[in-house]
């Protein structure tokens, strides 16, 4: 496994910031998310001075749906950085922590109506509409606050740019359920009319077009689509165009296979770049953002689990079976997710066994890590699992009526517990 910066082997075990993993385990039991504060800072700081305009105002929206606790949203508000929405209930969490609505972009295809009354209600900043029938709804909604209420909002669009990576974490093809295709025949009547609403503040346009992309290029060229995409309704409808949202999906390091670029030194690049474009476009653009999730959050999460039953099956396949799975991480059984692990108590003993990590639900399916390569391993032993901070508590379930882990921030100085596990009583307790 590729240890982060923030992992050392002290004596033979392996430690986190030189806090104990078996200490982390005794106290807040397994499995356990592990969520390293520092990293994420450092993170969200380069990004946010990276981004930096000579030209226009620029923010750094932290996609919320990768990890969400009224933690991070506490670090949120204090970074000085917005949030990217995608329901109320994350508008909720976020504001639980402390976030102001007003920073929060609302994404999101089919907002019901009472979501998109609970955010003007909570006064969010920006709705970024996904199509031209919810602009409808939210000019109405907008309307009845207050008939000269004006709720400033972006349309997605899709510039049909590529990004390659899995199906289901694209989202800018043709047929892509997110956002208005630009080479939609209609695009400009729906542009217009969302122009003529009397309740919009209609400023200019977002563009996301997956996730877990590794290739500058693919985000190059769909930023340079929606300038130029903005230059063509500006020429031919006459919309002021004012700000623009070139979305998230910077890919991150999970396995050998994976080649990430570093978004902080790329970022001041992409504003030169874009600073030019935009200039000769000729659009009046006051304010620049970009949407990142999982680049700012996965590297800094890690999950320990402890080895329970361990099983050969008669085709040779050897299982270690761990007291979590797919409840604290779907990603595996969902999209075929890879990830590298080491067992912590023996970091240093050589690798001599092929293992398939599996997890305790009742799923065929339900594996964490595929043939990896580790030392004996004996039940008791604890397995540490890296690049679990992005979409892994945020998509956890309770399947089975399994608990859903707690999880801990990391510092030098302290391990802090910010979300309790599950209790029997949490289970159940909506049900009458
Ligand atoms: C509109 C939008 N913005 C931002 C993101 C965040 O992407 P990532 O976590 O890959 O940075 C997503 C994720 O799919 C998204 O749909």
């Amino acid at each position: 496994m590729r240890l982060e910066n923030y992992q050392m082997i002290q004596g033979d075990v392996l430690t986190h910031r030189g806090h104990s993993y078996e200490e982390m385990a005794q106290t807040y039991q397994t499995p356990l998310y592990i969520f390293d504060e520092t990293s994420f800072i450092d993170r969200v700081e380069g990004y946010r001075e990276g981004l930096k305009s000579t030209k226009f105002e620029s923010e750094v929206l932290y996609a919320s749906k990768a990890l969400l606790t009224k933690e991070i949203a506490r670090l949120i508000a204090k970074l000085d950085i917005g949030q990217d929405v995608v329901s109320a209930g994350e508008i909720y969490a976020g504001m639980a922590g402390g976030v102001d609505a007003g920073r929060m972009y609302f994404h999101g295809n089919n907002k019901t109506n009472d979501e998109l009354v609970y955010a003007l209600q909570q006064g969010v900043g920006t709705i970024v509409v996904d199509n031209h029938q919810e602009a409808g709804r939210i000019n109405e909604i907008a309307g009845s606050v207050a008939s000269d209420f004006k709720q400033k909002v972006l349309l997605r669009v899709n510039p049909g740019v590529e990004a390659h990576t899995h199906e289901y974490i694209v989202t800018a093809t043709n047929d892509s359920k997110f956002g208005e295709n630009i080479h939609d025949p209609e695009i400009n009547n729906y542009i217009e009319s969302m122009m003529a609403m009397e309740n919009l503040n209609f400023v200019g346009f977002h563009s996301h077009i997956g996730s877990q992309i590794f290739d500058q290029e693919s985000f190059l060229k769909a930023s340079h689509a929606l300038i130029d995409f903005a230059k063509t309704v500006k020429e031919d409808l006459g919309m002021k165009i004012t700000e623009l949202n070139f979305g998230g999906g910077f890919g991150v390091y999970y396995t050998e296979a994976d080649t990430p670029f570093d978004v902080v030194e790329y970022l001041p690049k992409f504003v030169k770049e874009i600073e030019v474009s935009i200039e000769e476009a000729g659009l009046p653009i006051e304010k620049i953002s970009i949407e990142p999730g999982r680049s700012l959050v996965n590297a800094s999460g890690s999950t320990l689990y402890r080895v329970g039953d361990l099983k050969g099956t008669l085709s040779g396949k050897e299982y270690a079976f761990v007291d979590g799975g797919m409840t604290d991480n779907i990603r595996p059984a969902l999209y075929q997710a890879e990830y590298e692990g080491a067992i912590v108590n023996k970091i240093t003993e050589e690798s001599t066994t092929t293992y398939t990590i599996a997890g305790k639900a009742c799923e065929s399916g339900d594996k964490i890590i595929e043939g990896i390569e580790l030392p004996q391993a004996e039940t008791g032993d604890l397995l540490l699992v890296n690049g679990t901070g992005a979409y892994n508590f945020s998509m956890a379930s309770n399947y089975n009526y399994i608990p859903r882990p707690a999880m801990v921030h990391v510092t030098d100085d302290a391990v802090k517990l910010t979300v309790k596990r599950d209790t029997f009583e949490d289970l159940v307790n909506n049900q009458l």
